[in-house]
C-alpha cells in the first residue's frame, strides 16, 4: 500500500504515521508528503525521515482547479492508494475526491458530527461539554464530513486547559490515524 500524507502545520500526526509504518504497525510500502506550506514544520520532519515531499503552493497556480492538477499529476508516479490529511488546511474539490474516491481520509480533533472546523478543541471547552474526542473519517465534499472510520471519547476534566486538553487529544490521535488505517487495508 503507498500512503500519502498532505499536511500544512506541524505534522505531528504525519511522524506518528511515518513511525507506524517504520514499525510496521501499518503495511504501507511507500510514504510521501504533500505540503502547501514551505515553512511548514512538516516538511522539516519529513526531510529528517527522508520521506519524499510534494511541495505545491497554492499561490502557483491560477486556480484551484491547476493547483490540485499539479498535485494529481506528481502522484501520478506513485500509484497512491491511500491519502491521509493530518492537517491539511484546503478543502479538495469534488473532481479531486470523485478521482481518489473511498481513499482519502481525514482525522479531526472532535467527536465529529459536533465541532467541525479548524478550532474544535477550544470550542468544545467554551461549549462546556464533558467529552469530546477524535475521528477518523472518508472524506466526501462537505468539511469534516463523511463515513467514520474510528472514533474515540475523552473525558474533559473541569481543571483542563486549552493546551491540557490538546495534548491529550494529539496523543490519542496518534493512536488512532495508524489504527484506522488498518481498518482499510
Ligand atoms: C490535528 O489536530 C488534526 O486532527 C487536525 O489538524 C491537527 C494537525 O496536527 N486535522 P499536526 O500537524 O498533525 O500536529
Amino acid at each position: 500500500m503507498n500512503l500519502a500524507i498532505f499536511a500544512s502545520g506541524n505534522g505531528s500526526n504525519f511522524t506518528a504515521l511515518v513511525k507506524a509504518v517504520k514499525e510496521k504497525k501499518i503495511k504501507a510500502k511507500f510514504v510521501v508528503l504533500v505540503c502547501d506550506k514551505p515553512e511548514a514544520f512538516v516538511v522539516k520532519r519529513a526531510q529528517k525521515a527522508k520521506i519524499t515531499v510534494i511541495l505545491v503552493k497554492r499561490e502557483d497556480f491560477a486556480s484551484r482547479a491547476d493547483f490540485e492538477a499539479a498535485i494529481i499529476q506528481r502522484l501520478g508516479n506513485y500509484k497512491i492508494d491511500l491519502i491521509a490529511l493530518a492537517g491539511f488546511m484546503r478543502m479538495l474539490s469534488p473532481g479531486f475526491v470523485k478521482l481518489y474516491r473511498n481513499r482519502i481520509i481525514n482525522i479531526h480533533p472532535s467527536l465529529l458530527p459536533a465541532f467541525k472546523g479548524a478550532h474544535a478543541i477550544r470550542d468544545a471547552i467554551e461549549a462546556k461539554v464533558s467529552f469530546t474526542g477524535v475521528t477518523v473519517h472518508f472524506v466526501d465534499n462537505q468539511m469534516d464530513h463523511g463515513p467514520a472510520i474510528l472514533q474515540k471519547q475523552i473525558k474533559i476534566k473541569r481543571t483542563d486547559t486549552l493546551n491540557s486538553l490538546e495534548k491529550r487529544i494529539h496523543t490519542l490521535e496518534h493512536e488512532l490515524y495508524p489504527q484506522a488505517i488498518n481498518k482499510i487495508f
